[in-house]
């Protein structure tokens, strides 16, 4: 079986509890899935208690309304204000409960963009010092973290607090989306790149993605990012893992710089895409992405594994949440480290166990799923091509640019 047996859950754009988690850790296992990361921070939610930084739950794990139409569409709000995070109580349960089932827990903190969450509470630490809102919105953000000394003390301690609560041995530190052009908006920030020789944002990128990976290391732990810290300069970029999700190519370029590789490409493994492209669905980002696309994904040749990433801009409720990811969940595991006897056979075996867990699995009676599709949030909205969205990422990977027309 492959190392690395991977599940996402963003727990930024939407919170999700405990229990949920728990839950969701016991039906993975059920398909040998040993890996959740959690996406704990972004521009829309902080979702961990800070002893060392209260603010950053107390503030950031809050956020006035939620926008409920599609990021591609002018944006509406529901007016009602949005909370939660995770104590450090929850993540102890969730650790002694990953470590029944043999499973790690991976935490992410997004850095250098991502950071609404983080500079609502801190905004000192951002470029020009601006005030931020957590923000509601969905889609990239402007925000963008100072490559400052002050800063990275700051982060040395956020980090610090993050590996002693997570006891798994990597840590996972974003790095994608960010709108590095944004540094030069910032005339301190332009000072110090003078101060430092930094001649270019791609540069100062570098430079702050290496002061993480020393404050990752000097803390025993192995640092992953996401494809964009690589791919923008494959040669000065870290040692850190690729968490390849713009394609196989960004994937293989990565191998063979010889990196290690954890693929979640969009296609076929961003379960916030929808099942099909029908208004009988909750509203997704986009679709489709099939049990079918999910039963014929072939990894690339020496990669550490595979992951499935659930985001939840568009998913509310726990209900949600278990619709897209099961079957999918189970077709991967399937596909990837399941065996011979056929899908159908692996997941009736299995399914009980599922039903066990009470958890919601996509039926495919129209009238139960009409049901369920409804508790999905908003209107229903074509939104990107699946591969029209695949082609642009791809290229984007290749060029080392942000995708972020979408
Ligand atoms: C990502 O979807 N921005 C990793």
């Amino acid at each position: 079986m492959m190392g690395w047996r991977g599940a996402m859950l963003d727990i930024s754009r939407h919170f999700f509890d405990a229990a949920f988690i728990k839950k969701t850790l016991s039906a993975l296992a059920i398909f040998d899935y040993n890996t959740l990361h959690l996406h704990l921070s972004d521009d829309q939610g902080w979702r961990l208690e800070s002893k060392v930084h209260p603010l950053l739950h107390e503030l950031g794990a809050h956020r006035r309304q939620s926008q409920i139409n599609h990021g591609l569409l002018r944006p509406r709000f529901d007016g009602i204000e949005h909370s939660g995070h995770l104590t450090h109580e929850d993540v102890h349960e969730i650790i002694a409960h990953a470590k029944t089932l043999g499973m790690q827990v991976v935490p992410e903190i997004n850095i250098p963009g991502h950071t609404g969450a983080l500079l609502a509470a801190y905004p000192q630490y951002g470029i020009n010092q601006k005030h931020v809102e957590v923000s509601g919105q969905w889609g990239i953000s402007d925000h963008l973290l100072r490559p400052f000394p002050e800063v990275f003390e700051f982060l040395q301690t956020t980090f610090e607090e993050v590996a002693s609560l997570f006891p798994s041995e990597y840590i996972h530190v974003g790095g994608d989306e960010s709108l590095i052009e944004n540094w030069l908006l910032d005339p301190q920030v332009l000072d110090f790149m003078i101060q430092k020789d930094l001649s270019s944002t791609k540069d100062v990128f570098i430079f702050f993605m290496r002061e993480i990976e020393k404050i990752i290391s000097n803390l025993g732990k192995k640092m992953i990012t996401w494809d964009d810290a690589f791919a923008f300069d494959p040669n000065r970029a870290t040692r850190a893992i690729v968490m390849s999700w713009r394609g196989d190519a960004i994937a293989q370029i990565a191998l063979d710089h010889g990196r290690e590789v954890i693929q979640g490409p969009v296609f076929p493994t961003y379960f916030d895409y929808s099942y099909e492209v029908s208004p009988s669905e909750p509203l997704a980002i986009g679709g489709a992405i099939t049990l079918g696309d999910i039963l014929s994904f072939s990894p690339l040749p020496g990669v550490m594994g595979v992951q499935f990433q659930l985001w939840s801009e568009y998913i509310q409720s726990p209900l949600h949440a278990e619709y897209m990811m099961w079957p999918r969940a189970a077709a991967l595991a399937y596909r990837c480290w399941g065996g011979e006897v056929g899908f159908d056979a692996y997941f009736a075996a299995r399914l009980p166990l599922l039903h066990k867990l009470g958890i919601t699995i996509r039926d495919e009676d129209p009238l139960q799923r009409l049901n369920i599709a409804h508790l999905g949030i908003g209107e229903f909205h074509e939104g990107f091509p699946i591969s029209l969205m695949t082609e642009v990422l791809e290229k984007s990977a290749i060029t080392g640019e942000v995708a972020r027309d979408f």
